[in-house]
């Protein structure tokens, strides 16, 4: 989501948080909204959909002139993408508002507490719940409410809160998400980042982790949750416009593979309750049902197959439950054979891909559940489905899809995970040990993508390949095939993913000396032969001339004698290491593309989401 808040000493307020919301609304486009401060009280205006629509309803019943103000641009996480669940939210008593970006984790636990005590919700959100606590908890000071508040949460947040009683002021707070303070001259500003106030000022001050800011016009003042004064790191802030919105990195697509981390640890944030066991979004589909389904088929398209991909070698081991995984307008108009023993997962990142809708719509007509895993709240394949699991990857901007995958892979662990735990199957004793494993990722997305320089040095010196091919076994098969999707759609270059067991059968034909060949090899401490017989893969490729680059995880010295490159990545089980293998294929296409001179965020020919069949 986008935050933006100004105190100045002018009546600016709406005027400076409308302008922040534009720069900010890559964020989130399903719902927007504005609140003001004025010696009368709070006031605010919110509205389902693009910033435009919020702007339609200001100027038929704008809001008072005013110096304070907090605006908010949503991306849905809790509660679908409506008027009532736009923010900000308003506090018991009306006057007090609150925005948000991030997940509160123990959000259910405080809204029991909040229900029984009789405060009334007029929203589904975490936030409200947030905005509620600020109100009972504020006894004449906005900053301390708003530290004992922030001591209650659990997950990731930046909040900002402003009260009737103090009209020039603004509380803010950080815990794994990002907050900015902008220092202009007679004005200050809160961004989630600096796009939100680059056009007033280029001077600013980073939050740390659990700190709380209180800004008026004339001062900045920040102390941690524990209530002691620190100082805030200040930078100047040397990005255009449009460089801000991409967080200083080239493209969008640079960006959306660097923010991979945070995606997973999102997605996983909020899934396991008090008791250890799993929590999907929405469930209509009962346990009974789900105990007894005999068959899962994925639906999806482009990269969401290959997650889809992924995901049947997971949940079959964990939960002994065959998997088909088939593209979606195939299996619509192939007269599939699915029942209501049959749980049908349509994987999509925007949930209006018209390919994957048909099918959903398909096998729900066949009498089949639908559980959705979806990147976009309140979109059309959800709306449709029983059941919904809701990727937190925040919006995608660049065509080809990066965080969206990694958020999606994360989300089909969790479902073989909840099915295994249901089910009571033997894997169920182990779900807490691969849950360990899976907090373990985004801290190794980001070791690899710290390493990859070498990467990017061999893909702008290989800018004028003119093929690649790609291969892996087991799971190292989709994401072999994902790596050359993203050539293919990034670099325009004939690039191909093969089963590694496969090229024998035929592949093999086209290695001719210089071919360059990826490789995905699995763990060797997972079962033997299938690292051994990979490793035979790369010298069979090896003898015939081609150049290998190799994928291995650390320590890995068996595949060094055949290797030209090798890329390492750090150790996880054999089932997760998708997440972080995939990672050096998508930054060897978008380096190479960039190298080549195109546009990596919008690739000719291609739609972020293809509403036709
Ligand atoms: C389009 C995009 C791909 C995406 C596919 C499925 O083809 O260009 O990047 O993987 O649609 O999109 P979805 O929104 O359903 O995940």
């Amino acid at each position: 989501c986008g935050i933006v808040g100004y105190v100045g000493t002018a009546q600016l307020g709406t005027d400076v948080v409308l302008e922040g919301l534009r720069r900010l609304e890559y964020r989130g486009y399903d719902s927007a909204g504005i609140a003001v401060v004025t010696p009368d009280g709070v006031d605010t205006r919110k509205k389902a959909g693009k910033l435009a629509n919020l702007v339609e309803v200001l100027d038929a019943d704008p809001l008072p002139q005013a110096a304070t103000a907090i605006g908010h641009t949503r991306w849905a996480t809790h509660g679908g993408p409506t008027d009532a669940n736009a923010h900000p939210h308003v506090g018991v008593g009306g006057e007090l508002a609150v925005i948000h970006n991030g997940i509160v984790e123990n959000f259910a636990t405080l809204r029991a507490e909040l229900l029984a005590a009789g405060v009334e919700f007029a929203s589904e959100t975490d936030t409200e719940v947030v905005a509620h606590l600020l109100a009972r908890a504020y006894a004449g000071d906005l900053t301390e409410a708003m530290r004992a508040v922030c001591l209650r949460l659990e997950g990731a947040f930046t909040l900002l809160a402003v009260h009737a009683d103090a009209p020039d002021t603004i509380v803010g707070a950080r815990r794994n998400s990002p907050l900015v303070v902008g220092l202009g001259e007679g004005a200050n500003y809160l961004g989630s980042d600096v796009a939100a106030f680059i056009a007033s000022t280029r001077e600013a001050l980073e939050l740390g982790q659990d700190q709380i800011v209180t800004i008026t016009p004339t001062s900045v003042a920040v102390i941690g949750f524990d209530g002691a004064p620190v100082e805030g790191r200040r930078f100047h802030v040397d990005w255009d416009a449009a460089a801000a919105e991409k967080g200083g990195y080239p493209s969008f697509m640079a960006k959306e593979i660097h923010d991979q981390p945070q995606a997973i640890a999102d997605t996983l944030l909020g899934r396991v309750d008090a008791g250890g066991r799993l929590q999907l979004d929405e469930m209509k589909i009962g346990e009974a049902e789900l105990r007894s389904i005999d068959k899962i088929v994925v639906v999806a398209c482009g990269t969401a197959a290959y997650a889809g991909q992924v995901a049947k070698y997971a949940i079959e081991h964990w939960c002994r439950v065959p998997v088909e995984v088939e593209l979606a307008h195939e299996f619509r108009y192939r007269d599939p054979v699915v029942s209501e023993r049959t749980l049908v997962v349509a994987i999509s990142q925007s949930g209006e891909t018209m390919d994957t809708i048909m099918a959903v719509r398909h096998a729900r007509e066949q009498g089949a559940k639908v559980l959705a895993i979806c990147n976009t709240n309140g979109s059309t394949i959800p709306r449709e489905s029983d059941a919904v699991l809701y990727t937190h990857a925040g919006p995608e901007i660049a065509v080809a899809s990066t965080k969206a995958f990694l958020a999606q892979i994360t989300a089909c662990y969790l479902l073989g995970l909840f099915l295994a735990q249901l089910r009571g199957n033997k894997f169920a004793d182990e779900v807490a040990e691969v849950l360990a494993q899976l907090h373990e990722i985004p801290g190794q997305v980001r070791q690899v993508l710290d390493g990859l320089e070498q990467v990017r040095e061999i893909a702008r010196y290989m800018a004028d390949t003119r093929s690649v091919l790609f291969l892996g076994r087991h799971v190292g098969y989709p994401v072999a095939m994902e790596g050359a999707l993203k050539l293919k759609e990034l670099a325009y270059i004939h690039a191909e993913g093969f089963a590694a067991g496969e090229l024998k059968h035929g592949p093999i034909a086209l290695v001719e000396p210089g071919q360059p060949v990826f490789v995905v090899v699995p763990s060797p401490r997972g079962r033997d032969s299938l690292h051994s017989k990979v490793v035979s893969n790369i010298q069979e490729v090896r003898a015939r001339g081609a150049r290998t680059l190799v994928i291995a995880e650390q320590g890995d010295t068996a595949v060094e004698p055949f290797a030209d490159v090798v890329i390492r990545i750090p150790r996880t089980s054999t089932l997760l290491s998708p997440l972080l293998a995939v990672v050096p294929l998508q930054v060897f296409a978008c380096e190479l593309a960039t190298a080549k001179g195109l546009d990596v965020d919008q690739p000719r020919n291609l739609a972020k989401s293809v509403t036709v069949e």
